[in-house]
């Protein structure tokens, strides 16, 4: 069963290869996505080193002059997708849109140097190049220590609850008339709203208004939320970047600076009513009152908090897969809608390898075996419904199948998770 799904996902890697870069799935994301191709960067590293090493150095070719590495690299034109090159306006040598997406890619790339030491030259190369990424985010994304981002799309969690008050708070009476693609693609009941997409909208029209000049966007953009996702990845990505630039004899004081403000800003998530680590609007100051699978990246980033225990082993008591992208004891919970609930595998791996390397080995195990379970049974979908595990959203996905490979389709390591 391992080797038939092991070969399934090699499969995938290879059907969505583009030559340098791999897409999400055919149709519906026609383009290179920023954490998606770190995610498949690492799916590649387990079979093919070299290719793996062409997908981050394709990424971070498309990293702006001000570090800025933006979400989507559009490599050729493709109608299936919009809002497009013509609509986003990115400043960069590539075309692509105009915002970054959460910077998962120097910790994949210690992961991709484990697996394959003789890539250290070409992982030197990037080194310095992710660490302008990282300074980006250090000058403009902050607020009191924790990241912000300036569009849903950014934290890519697009349609989490989280943004709700903000993106109510947005007028876009005057976004004008569009013709959505994701929808013909994909079951519209499985995809965010038209209230959300004429805000996503909005919010692209605002930065190309200003030439994505984040000085002014930090001033007038109407949406600035302290995302979970965000800091805990940066976080850890600091660390794993500072580890390696240790190895490479690299000066890394900036970067443990760094490290020490991003914890500072990690604590200004805690949200002790809600038991969790939350969203926080930066405009108004106010928590969202989201518990999220985000909330539950903590242990990622190198926090073993036993204060967040409780509500994350109550949310992952209350599906029968492990880990809902939204509490499924919370209003306005649906299981089948993008990020107001379903399991995304992504995360998963994320939540439970960060539980795995601080001792959550309870936890870790149950989420690293639903994972597989919903893979075993059901193939590799975008996102799963977490009660009867049904594969939703598009199908023959890069980033679930560089997940098994990496991680929920090694059963030794599974069973030793479990014991
Ligand atoms: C959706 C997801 C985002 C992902 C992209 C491509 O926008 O929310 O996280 O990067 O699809 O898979």
């Amino acid at each position: 069963m391992t080797m038939e799904l092991d070969e399934q996902a090699r499969a995938i890697l290879r059907l969505n290869d583009m030559g340098g870069y791999t897409l999400p799935t055919h149709g519906l994301y026609p383009y290179q996505w920023n954490w998606d191709s770190a995610f498949a960067a690492w799916g590649f590293a387990t079979f093919d080193p070299d290719r793996a090493w062409t997908e981050m150095e394709t990424l971070m070719s498309g990293q702006w002059e001000d570090g800025m590495v933006p979400h989507i690299l559009f490599h050729r034109p493709d109608a299936g997708y919009f809002p497009g090159p013509d609509v986003w306006q990115g400043r960069g040598p590539i075309p692509s849109s105009g915002i970054s997406q959460p910077p998962v890619a120097a910790s994949f790339m210690a992961k991709m140097l484990d697996l394959d030491p003789s890539g250290e030259p070409r992982a030197r190369a990037l080194w310095s190049k992710l660490k302008k990424w990282h300074a980006w985010f250090m000058e403009w994304r902050l607020d009191k220590g924790a990241v912000c981002i300036t569009h849903p799309w950014e934290a890519g969690r697009d349609n989490a609850p989280d943004w709700d008050v903000a993106m109510m708070a947005i007028d876009a009476s005057d976004v004008g008339e569009y013709t959505r693609r994701d929808t013909s693609h994909v079951d519209p009941a499985m995809r965010p709203t038209k209230f959300d997409y004429d805000r996503y909208l909005k919010l692209v029209q605002i930065g190309v208004s200003v030439g994505w000049d984040h000085e002014k966007l930090r001033e007038i953009n109407p949406f600035r939320v302290a995302d979970p996702t965000m800091t805990f990845t940066l976080l850890r990505a600091q660390r794993d970047l500072l580890a390696m630039g240790r190895r490479f004899g690299e000066d890394v004081s900036e970067i443990s600076e760094w490290i020490t403000t991003l914890e500072i800003g990690a604590e200004t998530l805690w949200n002790p009513e809600l038991g969790a680590y939350d969203s926080r609007d930066a405009l108004t100051g106010m928590f969202n009152n989201v518990r999220s699978n985000a909330s539950a990246l903590c242990w990622y980033a190198g926090i073993n908090d036993p204060r967040a225990v409780p509500a994350t082993k109550r949310m992952l008591d209350a599906a029968e897969y492990a880990i809902a992208s939204f509490d499924p004891e919370a209003e306005g919970f649906e299981p089948l809608r993008y990020w107001r609930g379903p399991v995304w595998p992504i995360m998963n791996y994320l939540v439970g390898s960060g539980m795995e390397e601080q001792g959550q080995i309870e936890m870790a195990a149950r989420i690293r075996q639903d994972t597989a379970r919903l893979m075993e049974l059901n193939g590799f979908a975008e996102y799963y419904d977490p009660n009867e595990g049904t594969p939703a959203g598009g199908g023959s996905f890069t980033w679930t199948a560089a997940v098994w490979l990496g991680w929920a389709g090694r059963p030794s390591e599974r069973q030793r998770g479990a014991a």
